[in-house]
This record gives structure tokens, C-alpha cells and sequence, in this order.
């Protein structure tokens, strides 16, 4: 599986200056909240928690609730719940749209909190429960509250910057669904929290805003260090155990000092965070004892299509004496902070310091999305060690103002499109196949289209415009829609047969999971038989996932208008029961990369892989060129070309297809999607999509291919990691060899690799512009190839004595199919210069070009 490389945008908040503050012991820091509205949802009377915190219970909040459904209370005895708090004990169960209006008396910083527990009940079963958190300053807390993990209790909590007199909660659940919600806390926070203005160190540059961002809590840890509950927090923060994140483990051990010997340097406050947190610490492990020199590491799993803002806590609890302790610190194998000198920067040991970072969006790593490490400084100055006190991450809103998920307030969406041709931009997919680029923050376009989250596009309605302007279907409107789409689909758009889903239910042995031959983010994907036993791949898409039903429009779209030798067609569908099923003829050689490297099948020679890349590419250039406006791909990876019976290279998924720029545009803007390791940088630089971009990724198929490696191995030294810079820098010296597939040594001709590496390399220009068109790889592809088999046929020829003036004479005769173009006849031969019937567009061009190099070849 690929793995997501995340972009870190680090934006480092030093105050470096002021070595001689004044320190002084935390004295008081309580804080008052001016808005403190705590409620227990459910509970008939109020509860008193530790800590003298008192939740109202219905009766007392019921003037700050509008809601007109039934009235649900459900509770539960302590004995049969194991919660941490009695506020889960009781929750209030809403069958339509609530809501929780507060009075704010100082506009400004505000905690939400919301705690759920599923308390079983005999009224609905809460595990089940799907419903949406919005705010009344157009924020989405929740998109879908689902409870996934089963867990018997959780909490959310958020930072909000409320500027109005009121705020409202609202709490709507989804259609057949309802919404429930154990304790409620809207409570002032100071205002101190956050700062607006931090300074960026990778790249350089200042960010401000934060105080205009919401954020939601993701992690808070006390590193080193205990739980810390809500109780012994002024700001009712909880700060979990570091441990689950440390790895490895034994890099890092724990050190503490007592609570009351930390200081807080003039213009900190311990309201940030309480001495226990900076008393408490993780250093290296034996730092001078083992290795002279290593990171410790703390990896934590974000969704990285938002942006984070990461607060990291220090204070020197080791060091001896002042400035004999530097460390480096890194956020995502970026630096965050180089030769830390805590005395120096907090003004003394053991005083407290936190430093932010924003970082944008989804980033560059190994395996894990949100890494922080501490290693010692290069340097042999002070002692080696590192260490660090508490993290936070918070997660801060799209630009839809979003918390969880793409879609804002008003069901707007995070989108590049801008334009509303029907394509829908198929943000989420990429999840699919793994590696999911979710650059939201960099998506800064997305049209405004108000509507109700409940009605935002199902399969259903958006099937019904599409019917719209049909007669035929129009007359018919009362009979069975299924049946009628059906119709519609085969008659006129060429979308193949309509399956009931009891056919497919049979075909796929009522979806066994031993079937299963593909997982993603869309659902599954199925091998089934149907008729007469024909294997079929059946991708079958969670009716759920609203971005589900727009690859599930995208991939309709694309294919009706797509039918070529180098596409993965598809045979049918079915939209029964709000299903959304695609029935694909069946790959039965799979993936490209399989047959590369990680699955151990035989190797395919030279001869195969250039024929299977240069299936590939006719693919794509038919994508490019074969429709009136020319679509572009967006994922092109080895994992979607699949191989038939006599592996014949396809295309596959399309849900990330575009329609390519028309003519007065020179690029669609959009979000960034695709895969790592096949990303085109100038795409990623300038979020502008051209077909140049699936040049790109295919110049990174083509070193796949040479070196059978994937494009991105994390595992591998720094400078080995990614594919494409790899091969290129062995590619300018002239060395491909040394880090070509072994198995291919002696298969190879050196001439034949020549070309295809400088086809590779072409694809992998900086900018687009200078990359070749596919068709121009493409006929660099079958020269490639027509060396390849001039060598190997000379060879055989040679070794068997026969005219050796054979092979230009063969490649005479291939050239001349090629000009007929009319012999389609799978040969004996190789494939060049095979016509394929349906491309539209095709080999003029790339026809042209041949001719000519192979008059020369033969010239030779
Ligand atoms: C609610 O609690 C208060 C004390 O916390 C108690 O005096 C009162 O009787 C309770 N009311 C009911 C209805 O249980
Ligand atoms: C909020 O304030 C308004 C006046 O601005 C008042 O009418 C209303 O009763 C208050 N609501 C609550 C729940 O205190
Ligand atoms: C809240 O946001 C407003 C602008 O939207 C800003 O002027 C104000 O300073 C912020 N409040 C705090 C406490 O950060
Ligand atoms: C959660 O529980 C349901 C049944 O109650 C089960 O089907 C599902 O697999 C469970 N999910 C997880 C993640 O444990
Ligand atoms: C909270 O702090 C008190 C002492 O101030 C301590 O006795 C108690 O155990 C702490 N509780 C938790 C849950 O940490
Ligand atoms: C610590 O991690 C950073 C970033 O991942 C890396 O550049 C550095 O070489 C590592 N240091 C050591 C000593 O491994
Ligand atoms: C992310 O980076 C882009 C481009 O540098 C910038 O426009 C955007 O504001 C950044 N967003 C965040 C959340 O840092
Ligand atoms: C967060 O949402 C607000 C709207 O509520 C929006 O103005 C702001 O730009 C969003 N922040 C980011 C980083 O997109």
C-alpha cells in the first residue's frame, strides 16, 4: 500500500529574546469562566462532579432547548455502564432537528464540548445513531456521528472563537435516523490560548488567522507523565497517556520533578498548561549509553485532509546546569526548532515554554501521518539528550468551515471545480487504493451551493436529471423506476445491462468475503459469476458515503462516454435499494504491480512489460484525445492498469477522471488528488490539472517498470525513498543499470532501456510543457519495443545462423500493418503498431512519427 506523504507547512512561534525574564512560581491561575453552561442531557435532576462542577439536568436547561419532537430520556444505572463519569449515565435522544441556544456574555474564546455514550435503551439503539453537529456560526462539529469504534463512551472536544451575543448548537439527525448527546459544555475560555500569528519554517513564511480558525482537540498527551483528568485541570482539559504514541517505546523514558518547582517565564501562564504537565517529561533512553544519537518519536494517526495546529510544551526538568542541553526537534521529518536551548528561550531550567506549529493540510512521511520527534543536536556541545513535556493537536476547520468532513454548513463541499458540467470532483477516492492526497487547505475553490444536508445528491436524484430530457423515460415516470433506468442506461447511454441485485447477490455468492479481490474507500470489490459462469468484477460502493455516490456519477459519467482495448469496460450496474453496483469485466491477471514486485509471480520479460506499458499509454492517450473534450485520468499508478487473460493492459478507475481543459482553458483548477509517488509536482505547486499531469505519473510507471520498486519506500535510506528522484539522479549519470530490476539482466537490450529511460525522463520534466504528449511516449514506447524484439530476434537468428538482415526486414513488415491499419488480428508478431478499432483520436500523430524512425532503423 502506498503510503501518504504529507506537506508540512511548520510555522514556528519563538519568542527567542529575553534571556533574563523574571520567572515566577505558578502562584494562583485559577479562571473564572464568564459563559459556563454545563447540562447533563437526559438527567431529570442535576449532578455534581469532582471539582464542584455542577451539570443541570433537564428540567433547569429545558429554556435553552427548541425542539419539537418527542421527548426521549434514557439513563442507565452506574452498575451496567462502565463510564468514567456519571454525565454518561443519562442521554437525550432528539427524532428531529434540536437545538441548544446559549446567551454568550463575553464574546471570545469558547470550549465545546459534547459527550456521547450509546446507552442501551429500549426505545433505539444508539449504537446505530447517525446524526450531524452544526453551530449557528456556520461551523460543522460533526458531518456523520457514527460510533465506529463501538465505543462505550467518547468525547468531542472544540476551541471556538464565539464573537456573537448567542450560539446555538444544533443537533440533526439523518433521515431515518436520530441524534442523541449525553452532556453538553459551553464554557469561556481565556483568551490567551491562542495566538494569531505564527512564522512558518517550512517553507518560510508567516501564518495568521488563528484566531479565526475552530479548532477540535485531536490529541492532548502529558508526556511522560500521568492521565491528567478534567477535574485537575483549570480549563476541564483532559491530557491522556504519550505511551500509545511513543515508537519505538524504548527510545524514550520518563523523568519528573515535583509540580511546584516549575515556573512560568513573565508573558506564559499556567493556564496554557498546568505545572503537572511540565513536570513531567520523556528524554532519550539511555542517550549517552547506547547509539551516540537518535530521534524519539511519537506517531499519531490525523485525517489529513485538514489542517493541524501542534503545540508542543517543554521545560528542562534534566539538565544540571543552564545552556548544556540542544536538541533538534521535527514535525514530520520536517525541523520544527533547530538546537533548542530551553534555558535560553524560557529563561531558565525547568521553566515552562510551548511552541506552535500549523501544519498545512496533509504531509510529507513514512508510515504514519503525524510524526514529532526529538533528537540530539549534531553538535558535540552539552550533554545528549532531548526531551519533551506535552503535546497538542488541534485540528483546525476547511475552508467550508468544516471539522469532519468535506461538506460545510450549507452541504457546500471543498472543491477545485469550477465548472458545472456534471463532472464531480471525486475528492475522498483516492482512499481507495490507498494513498489519499487530501490537500484540503490548498483546495481554497468550492462554489457555494446551499442545501439541506438531508438532501444533498443521493444516487437516486442524481440518476433522475439525467432522465430529465429523456421521452421515453418521461412517459413511463409511474412504472417501476428501477426497471425503467434500466432501460434508459442500455438504450441510450450505452452503459450495458441492468443486474438486479438478487443476480448479484448470487453472482458473488451473497457478497462472501472469500470473493473479495479489491478494498477501498468506495466499498469493496467483488469477483462474481454470472450466465453462463463469465467472471466479473463487481465493485459494489457503501450506499452510505455521500462522496461514494459522486465517484460512483464520476465513473457512470467517464465510462458511458469511454469504450477503447485499453480501458477496463464495464458490463453494468445496479442501483437497486439505493445500491451502487458496477459490473467490470474481470482482470483475471490483476494489478501491473503484482507482476512486478511483492507478490512473487513469475517476472515478465522486457518484451511484456514495454507491451503492457504500451498498453497503458494507448489507454491514456485515447483518455486524452479519443473524446471531444479529452479526459484526464488523475490516478495513474500500477495498481490501475490491470492485465487480462493474455495480459493485455487496461485502464481502471476512473473516479478521479476529469474532463481536461477545453480550449480556451489551459487547466482545470482543482483539488490536489492522487497518489504519492506519482504526484505531478507542478500540479501540486499550482493545483492546476492538465493532462501533462498523467505524463507525469506515467513516467513514474515506466521507472516502476525498469527497477520494480514501488515509487514510494518509505523503508529505504532518505535520498532512495521515492522513485522518481531516485532513477532520475541515476538516470543522469548514465547508470539506470545499477538500479534496474535484476531479473531483467541479460533479457534487456541496453538499447532498447536507452529509449524507454529517456521516454521516463521526458515524462518527469519539472513542467509540464516539457513533457511529451502520450502519444509522443507512447511511439517512443513501441520504438522501445522494436528494438528490444530486433535484438532479441537478431540474437535468435544469430545464434541460429539465419540472415541476420531479417529483423529490419521484419520491422519492415510490421511498419506496413501499420500503415494499412487495417489488419487488427491479434499476431503472432509483436503488438506495435496494432490498431485498435474504437480509438477516435489515435496514432495519427503517433503514426506519422513512427514512420519515420523506423525508415531510419531500417536505413541502418
Ligand atoms: C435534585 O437534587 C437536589 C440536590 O442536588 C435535591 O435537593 C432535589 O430533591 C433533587 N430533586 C429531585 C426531583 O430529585
Ligand atoms: C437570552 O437573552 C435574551 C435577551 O437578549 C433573552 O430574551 C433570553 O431569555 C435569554 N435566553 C436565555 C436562555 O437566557
Ligand atoms: C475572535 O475573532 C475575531 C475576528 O473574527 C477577532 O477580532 C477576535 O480577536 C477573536 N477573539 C479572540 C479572543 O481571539
Ligand atoms: C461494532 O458492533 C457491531 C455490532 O454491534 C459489529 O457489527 C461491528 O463489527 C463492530 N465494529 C467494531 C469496529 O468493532
Ligand atoms: C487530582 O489531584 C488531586 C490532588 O490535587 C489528587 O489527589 C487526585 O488523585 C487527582 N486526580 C486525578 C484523577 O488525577
Ligand atoms: C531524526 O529525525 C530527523 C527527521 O526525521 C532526521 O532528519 C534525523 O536524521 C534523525 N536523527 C537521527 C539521529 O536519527
Ligand atoms: C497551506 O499552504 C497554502 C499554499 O502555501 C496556503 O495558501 C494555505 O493558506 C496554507 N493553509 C494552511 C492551513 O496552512
Ligand atoms: C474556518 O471557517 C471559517 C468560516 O466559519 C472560515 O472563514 C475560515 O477561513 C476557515 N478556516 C480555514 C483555515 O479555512
Amino acid at each position: 500500500m502506498t503510503v501518504s506523504l504529507v506537506f508540512v507547512y511548520l510555522f514556528l512561534n519563538v519568542v527567542l529574546t529575553n534571556a533574563a525574564r523574571i520567572n515566577a512560581p505558578a502562584k494562583s491561575y485559577s479562571f473564572t469562566p464568564q459563559d459556563n453552561f454545563l447540562f447533563n442531557c437526559g438527567a431529570s435532576n442535576s449532578t455534581t462532579l469532582p471539582g464542584k462542577l455542577i451539570f443541570l439536568g433537564d428540567e433547569q436547561t429545558r429554556q435553552y432547548l427548541s425542539y419539537n419532537g418527542p421527548n426521549i430520556q434514557v439513563s442507565i444505572p452506574p452498575a451496567d455502564l462502565n463510564v468514567p463519569s456519571p454525565i454518561y449515565l443519562s442521554a437525550k435522544i432528539f427524532e428531529s432537528e434540536a437545538t441548544y441556544n446559549f446567551n454568550v456574555t463575553r464574546p471570545g474564546w469558547h470550549w465545546v464540548r459534547l459527550h456521547f455514550a450509546p446507552i442501551p435503551n429500549a426505545n433505539r439503539d444508539l449504537k446505530i445513531a447517525k446524526f450531524k453537529v452544526k453551530t449557528s456560526n456556520n461551523l460543522v462539529l460533526i458531518h456523520e456521528f457514527t460510533n465506529e469504534e463501538n465505543k462505550t463512551w467518547s468525547f468531542r472536544e472544540y476551541l471556538i472563537n464565539v464573537t456573537t451575543e448567542h450560539f446555538a448548537l444544533a443537533f440533526e439527525p439523518a433521515q431515518g435516523s436520530v441524534a442523541f448527546i449525553n452532556a453538553i459544555e459551553f464554557v469561556s475560555a481565556p483568551d490567551i490560548l491562542i495566538n494569531d500569528v505564527a512564522t512558518a519554517v517550512f517553507p518560510k513564511g508567516d501564518y495568521s488567522g488563528l484566531l479565526n480558525v475552530a479548532y477540535q482537540t485531536v490529541y492532548r498527551l502529558d508526556v511522560g507523565g500521568p492521565l491528567i483528568t478534567a477535574e485537575n485541570d483549570t480549563l476541564g482539559r483532559t491530557w491522556d497517556l504519550d505511551k500509545p504514541y511513543l515508537d519505538p517505546k524504548a527510545a524514550g523514558s520518563d523523568v519528573s520533578v515535583e509540580p511546584n518547582v516549575i515556573t512560568y517565564p513573565e508573558g506564559e501562564s499556567p493556564l496554557i498548561a498546568p505545572p503537572v504537565v511540565y513536570a513531567t517529561a520523556t528524554q532519550m533512553a539511555d542517550a549517552n549509553v547506547l547509539v551516540p544519537s537518535f530521534n524519539v518519536t511519537w506517531k499519531m494517526k490525523i485525517d489529513t485532509s485538514f489542517g493541524y495546529l501542534i503545540r508542543l510544551h517543554f521545560a528542562d526538568i534534566v539538565s544540571k546546569s543552564p545552556n548544556d542541553l540542544y536538541f533538534d526537534v521535527y514535525i514530520n521529518g520536517k525541523s520544527a526548532i533547530k538546537g533548542l536551548d530551553l534555558t535560553t528561550v524560557a529563561g531558565g531550567l525547568s521553566a515552562a515554554y510551548y511552541a506552535d506549529f500549523v501544519v498545512n493540510s496533509s504531509m510529507v512521511t513514512g508510515l504514519d501521518p503525524l510524526t514529532v520527534q526529538i533528537g540530539p543536536m549534531n553538535e558535540n556541545v552539552g550533554t545528549k539528550n532531548a526531551l519533551l513535556n506535552g503535546l497538542e493537536v488541534f485540528k483546525m476547520n476547511n475552508s467550508v468551515g468544516s471539522l469532519d468532513g468535506e461538506f460545510g454548513f450549507y452541504g457546500d463541499k471543498i472543491n477545485g471545480d469550477n465548472e458545472a458540467k456534471g463532472t464531480v470532483a471525486a475528492v475522498g477516492f483516492a482512499m481507495m487504493f490507498g494513498a489519499f492526497v487530501g490537500l484540503g487547505a490548498m483546495a481554497v475553490k468550492w462554489r457555494k451551493r446551499p442545501q439541506d444536508w438531508q438532501k444533498t445528491k443521493s444516487f437516486s436524484s442524481w440518476l433522475l436529471p439525467l432522465h430529465a430530457g429523456d421521452t421515453s423515460f418521461m412517459s413511463n415516470s409511474k412504472t417501476n423506476l428501477g426497471s425503467k433506468r434500466s432501460q434508459f442506461f442500455s438504450s441510450t447511454m450505452g452503459l450495458g445491462r441492468y443486474f438486479s441485485l438478487a443476480e448479484l447477490q448470487e453472482a458473488t455468492k451473497n457478497w462472501d468475503p472469500s470473493q473479495i479481490i479489491g478494498v477501498g474507500g468506495f466499498g469493496n470489490v467483488y469477483l462474481g459469476e454470472i450466465d453462463d459462469g463469465t467472471k466479473v468484477a463487481v465493485k459494489r460502493g457503501n450506499p452510505q458515503s455521500e462522496q461514494g455516490i459522486n465517484e460512483f456519477q464520476t465513473e457512470i459519467q467517464m465510462l458511458s462516454k469511454l469504450r477503447h482495448r485499453h480501458l477496463v469496460s464495464l458490463i453494468g450496474y445496479c442501483d437497486e435499494n439505493s445500491e451502487m453496483i458496477l459490473v467490470y469485466e474481470y482482470m483475471s491477471n490483476g494489478p501491473f504491480r503484482d507482476h512486478l514486485y511483492g507478490k512473487n509471480l513469475p517476472p515478465l520479460s522486457w518484451s511484456k512489460r514495454l507491451e503492457i506499458c504500451i498498453g497503458a499509454a494507448r489507454g491514456l492517450h485515447y483518455l486524452h484525445t479519443g473524446s471531444a473534450q479529452g479526459i484526464i485520468h488523475r490516478d495513474v499508478k500500477t495498481t490501475n492498469i490491470l492485465l487480462d487473460d493474455n495480459f493485455v493492459a487496461k485502464m481502471a478507475d476512473f473516479g478521479l477522471s476529469k474532463d481536461a481543459p477545453t480550449t480556451e482553458q489551459t487547466h482545470v483548477s482543482t483539488a490536489v488528488k492522487g497518489s504519492f509517488g506519482y504526484l505531478d509536482p507542478e500540479y501540486f505547486r499550482k493545483q492546476q490539472l492538465t493532462d501533462k499531469s498523467d505524463v507525469y505519473s506515467f513516467g513514474v510507471v515506466l521507472f516502476e517498470t525498469l527497477c520494480a520498486r514501488p515509487a514510494i519506500n518509505p523503508a529505504l535510506p532518505r535520498e532512495q525513498v521515492n522513485l522518481a528522484e531516485w532513477a532520475l539522479q541515476w538516470k543522469r549519470q548514465g547508470m539506470l543499470e545499477k538500479i534496474m530490476d535484476e531479473k531483467l539482466v541479460g533479457d534487456i537490450n541496453p538499447e532498447s532501456m536507452k529509449k524507454f529511460a529517456e521516454a521516463a525522463e521526458k515524462c518527469l520534466a519539472e513542467y509540464g510543457v516539457d513533457r511529451p504528449a502520450m502519444g509522443d511516449v507512447l511511439w517512443n514506447l513501441e520504438y522501445a519495443l522494436q528494438l528490444q524484439e530486433a535484438s532479441s530476434k537478431g540474437k535468435s537468428e544469430e545464434e541460429n545462423k539465419v540472415d541476420e538482415s531479417s529483423a529490419a526486414v521484419w520491422v519492415d513488415v510490421d511498419l506496413n500493418k501499420e500503415s494499412s491499419g487495417s489488419d487488427n488480428k491479434a499476431s503472432s508478431g509483436p503488438e506495435v503498431g496494432k490498431r485498435d478499432d474504437e480509438v477516435v483520436a489515435i496514432d495519427e500523430h503517433s503514426g506519422t512519427a513512427m514512420f519515420a524512425q523506423f525508415a531510419s532503423l531500417n536505413g541502418r
